[in-house]
């Protein structure tokens, strides 16, 4: 796909060349995220974790989603631009979430939102539709019930959850919902609702028969602290490469290696000060 991604063209993708997804949270990250070729780009809530530092999404604000969007949108010329409303924003009504989603769209530049949640949100997601703010559905592992579900933990994995799910993925699509993230289930029961759905399933940590992949940036770039989830792939080592080379600034500063010669200025000489000062480089 070479031209501006669209809502439309992610939905044509079903069943066709897997939708590549991530996070961003700002403007340098977004102009990589974008030129890499990515489909979509989310800004997530998960920014509460990997930016923020926080254990759960739930501190997340929309002032927060909206301001990252921004930078976000700044960088993200090809991909589609998803923001996700973050916990409290939607909830309480539809007509709540009209008003954050209108906030990221109108204020973010976000060109479609993403919430949390199957046939309970089914209303929300139909009423979004319907003034054409598009919808991507979440289910599964819904970071937002962290409390629900006792944990991070994969969903669908006893008896009876799974039809639950099923059901759940149909609502969101009935809905209006453009595509659906599938977090944290077992492959089969991901494969058996990219089958039955005629939205696109975007995966992660649902294996590998959804429609498409999403990672969180920092994961894929090794910049989280500590061990990354099992679904997750590093595929650099950031957190490394960064340390080392902070730690090369602070011993050169502190060994007198940096500044050197060629970091310093020098005086004109015969120049009158206000030209030397202006013309400094
Ligand atoms: O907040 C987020 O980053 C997400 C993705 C992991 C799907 O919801």
């Amino acid at each position: 796909m070479q031209g501006k991604v669209t809502v439309p063209d992610i939905r044509s993708r079903k069943g066709g060349a897997p939708i590549v997804a991530l996070t961003a949270y700002d403007y340098p990250f977004a102009r990589l995220v974008d030129e890499a070729g990515v489909d979509l780009m989310l800004v997530g809530d998960s920014l509460g974790m990997v930016i923020q530092g926080l254990h759960t999404t739930l501190p997340v604000t929309l002032e927060e989603i909206v301001y990252h969007c921004r930078m976000v949108a700044r960088g993200c010329q090809r991909a589609l631009l998803v923001a996700d409303l973050p916990f409290g924003s939607y909830q309480v009504s539809a007509r709540a979430a009209l008003s954050s989603a209108a906030r990221l769209l109108k204020e973010g530049g976000a060109e479609a939102v993403k919430l949390e949640g199957g046939t309970h949100m089914a209303r929300t997601i139909r009423a979004l539709a319907e003034v054409d703010i598009p919808v991507m559905g979440h289910i599964g592992l819904t970071p937002q019930s962290v409390h629900r579900m006792g944990g991070h933990k994969v969903q669908g994995r006893r008896p009876g959850e799974q039809d639950r799910l099923v059901e759940d993925a149909l609502a969101v699509e009935e809905a209006g919902a453009f595509a659906v993230v599938l977090e944290g289930i077992p492959r089969e029961l991901a494969a058996d609702i990219t089958r039955k759905l005629s939205i696109p399933t975007i995966g992660i940590g649902a294996g590998p028969e959804c429609d498409g992949q999403i990672l969180v940036l920092h994961d894929v770039l090794g910049l989280t602290e500590g061990r990354s989830p099992k679904f997750a792939k590093r595929y650099a080592d950031l957190h490394g490469i960064v340390s080392a080379a902070l730690r090369s600034y602070v011993e050169e500063v502190r060994g007198g290696l940096f500044p050197t010669e060629d970091h310093s200025f020098h005086m004109l000489v015969g120049v009158p000060r206000e030209r030397a000062v202006s013309g400094a480089s």
